[in-house]
């Protein structure tokens, strides 16, 4: 059957959608990176630089993303051939290929998550560090990593066959408000903890002026902002392609940025406490994805019945963050499928699953190429980004024009975005985007 004739997908409400943005948008990314990126130095420095980033940069491109999809219809992968011609065909590919990259290292750690989550209910935490990291080794080496991987994509796969409505929607619901509820009890845990104080003071009130302008800081808040919004590959564009005419995209765009940057403040408000109240301060400095799964768990350890109780919600909030996140990353190549070789929705939700797979393999077998991965991942978020603002900026504006004119925003708002993404935005992320590589070109180098 043509495709085309078939009536596309839509979201039931409104707040189906704004739930599955925010579902994508929270993850591991706000759990862990957020945590890992602020102790790699830039402490409250860092903090700034990303709200900033968030206000002045991804809000608009936020705003491009929805426009490009929703007034396109179409998926991620010819969104920009629609909207701007032929020439514009490489975008759609990168918004192709960067979910897939991310997907597949994305699901390696979901699994590490998972695996964590059972050992807390069934066997209990480690005691100290040296047993933690001898059970993070175990996790992940050998095949026991490719247990969590499987599992994880083979559960994001099957909800995305499910559909918009039945399958991502209907878990969004579900898990969103679970997600913040045991997100709220765990802060509130985490504040009376003996050494909470410090840890807040190292998370955000450590402001070393100096970081403002170290590339690395530059480059960790660039790309916690975009990787932590679901920024820069179209996933916005994909998730806004299936909404209806009537709902205001700049009232949602904040709506969803603002949830997300208030689950990574309290994610940290959660995982600095644990690990400045046991000491493991320095373990974290220089720390990389896989220290928190060393920390945390020796962390909670030493805390008895309670630390394991509060290790099965943490890895629970992060096992459900992490789901919500990944259904969005399969989504984009599934959209593309349907969308350009009338391909049904099961067969391009097992063919995107088992792409991912087996390019999570180097992933599992070495944290170093997942680090790495994930470093040229962040980079080209930006990358795209920066290529989203000059489109609906420069090349096709009348794109963004007409879709805020329908979504009922007010003038000044509109005047503001579309100065933003004009002038300021462009311009902003390009420099983010050049110290970025040049940072990592860096570390690789030294
Ligand atoms: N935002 C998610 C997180 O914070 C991860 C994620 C999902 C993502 N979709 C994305 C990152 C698209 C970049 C682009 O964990």
């Amino acid at each position: 059957m043509d495709q085309k004739s078939i009536k596309r997908e839509q979201w039931s409400t409104k707040l189906g959608f704004v739930l599955a943005a925010v579902g994508s948008a929270v993850g591991l990314g706000n759990l862990w990176g957020f945590a890992y990126r602020s102790s790699q130095g830039g402490g409250g420095a860092f903090v700034l630089l990303y709200l900033l980033v968030v206000l002045v940069v991804c809000l608009p491109i936020f705003v491009a993303e929805f426009s490009l999809g929703r007034g396109t219809s179409s998926s991620a992968f010819i969104a920009p051939i629609k909207a701007a011609g032929k020439n514009w065909a490489p975008l759609g590919w990168l918004f192709l290929i960067a979910p897939l990259g991310i997907a597949s290292y994305y699901a390696v750690i979901m699994g590490w998550t998972a695996d964590i989550f059972v050992q807390s209910i069934f066997v209990g935490l480690p005691l100290n560090t040296e047993e933690s990291s001898s059970l993070f080794s175990t996790i992940h080496s050998g095949n026991r990593d490719f247990i969590g991987q499987i599992f994880s994509i083979t559960l994001a796969g099957y909800i995305v066959s499910g559909g918009i409505s039945k399958g991502i929607e209907k878990l969004n619901r579900f898990c969103m408000p679970i997600l913040f509820m045991i997100l709220i009890l765990l802060a509130i845990w985490a504040a009376f903890l003996g050494n909470s104080v410090e840890g807040y003071r190292n998370f955000l009130f450590n402001f070393d002026i100096k970081q403002l302008t170290n590339p690395t800081t530059i480059r960790n808040a660039f790309s916690q902002a975009f990787f932590s919004l679901s920024l820069g590959i179209g996933i916005m564009v994909t998730y806004a392609s299936y909404l209806n005419k009537t709902s205001n995209l700049p009232k949602q765009a904040f709506q969803i940025a603002s949830l997300d940057t208030a689950v990574g403040l309290m994610a940290g408000l959660i995982t600095f406490p644990i690990i400045f109240s046991f000491g493991l301060g320095e373990t974290i400095s220089n720390s990389t994805i896989a220290t928190l799964f060393i920390t945390i768990p020796s962390g909670l350890g030493q805390f008895g019945a309670i630390g394991r109780i509060v290790a099965i919600a943490f890895f629970g909030l992060a096992y459900i963050a992490a789901i919500t996140s990944l259904i969005s990353l399969i989504e984009i190549p599934v959209s593309a499928l349907i969308d350009k070789f009338a391909v049904k929705r099961r067969l391009a939700s097992i063919i995107t699953s088992v792409c991912i797979f087996i390019l999570g393999i180097p992933s599992v077998l070495s944290t170093d190429l997942l680090g790495n991965i994930d470093a040229i991942a962040n980079v080209l978020l930006i990358l795209g980004g920066f290529l989203v603002s000059f489109l609906l900026g420069w090349v096709v504006p009348k794109v963004m024009d007409v879709e805020l004119e329908n979504s009922g925003s007010s003038k000044s708002t509109r005047t503001y975005l579309k100065f933003m993404l004009r002038y300021i935005t462009p311009v902003i992320v390009s420099c983010g985007l050049l110290i970025s590589l040049y940072d990592l070109l860096k570390t690789w180098t030294s």
